[in-house]
């Protein structure tokens, strides 16, 4: 993975059809993707559950891209091994998971996996001046965690450009999760984010059998930043 701040779109396989993540994968991939974005949810952290390392190993070899996996889930520890071990290349844990993010961001590094920090709509920027120097990955929450096809939360706009300031130099991905649609991209793209997660938008309209909607959504959003 090289590092840029072109812009990326990552389908969120929530939205893609659970008996084909497979087929799925290579679909969005084959209409565009840059990376494909993997929400594993575990029902304490946040009120739903999807899938856990076994299904990210069983996807790997379907995706071509990036393997970015976004952890809903707390405790992350004792699964960072396993999440890297089934070839995640971004691991990107939640400030407000547990009390050692410091902690648990070194161990997804140690793990030889990108790091990345997620922050939910109501967490401050403050909580991650002291791990800039430690994460190639920020996601601002642009809904709260749980579910695809919410609406966008505006407020967070003024976050990823206070982010964008923050970051300065350093190569770290700013990336934003939830409600994107051509509308919102545009915001957030004009406040700094390089990397634009988007479920329901890409997904609708389309299927395995019938994956051109796919590229379309995607071409929607890519022209509208
Ligand atoms: C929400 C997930 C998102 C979600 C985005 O908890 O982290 O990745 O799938 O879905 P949309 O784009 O439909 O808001
Ligand atoms: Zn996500």
């Amino acid at each position: 993975m090289t590092f840029d701040r072109s812009i990326k779109i990552a389908p969120s396989i929530l939205s893609a059809d659970f008996a084909n993540f497979g087929l799925e994968c290579e679909a969005i991939e084959a209409q565009g993707a840059d990376w494909v974005h993997v929400d594993v949810m575990d029902g304490h952290f946040v009120p739903n559950i999807t899938f856990g390392p076994a299904t990210c190993k069983a996807i790997r070899p379907h995706i071509k891209t990036v393997m970015d996996v976004h952890l809903m889930i707390a405790p992350v520890d004792p699964y960072i091994e396993a999440f890297a071990e089934a070839g995640a290349d971004v691991i990107t844990a939640h400030v407000e998971a547990g009390p050692h993010i410091h902690r648990t961001l070194q161990a997804i590094r140690g793990a030889g996996a990108k790091a990345g920090v997620a922050l939910n709509p109501g967490t401050d920027l403050d909580s991650v001046d002291y791990l800039l120097d430690m994460v190639d990955l920020v996601c601002i929450m642009t809904v709260n965690p749980g579910f695809g096809g919410q609406k966008f939360i505006h407020s967070q706009v003024e976050k990823v450009r206070k982010l964008r300031a923050m970051i300065g130099d350093r190569p770290i991905h700013i990336e934003i999760d939830g409600g994107v649609t051509p509308e919102t991209a545009l915001l957030v793209a004009e406040a700094g984010a390089d990397v634009l997660v988007a479920g329901s938008a890409v997904f609708k309209g389309g299927s395995v059998s019938n994956p051109a909607p796919y590229g379309e959504n995607i071409r929607a959003i890519r022209a509208s930043v």
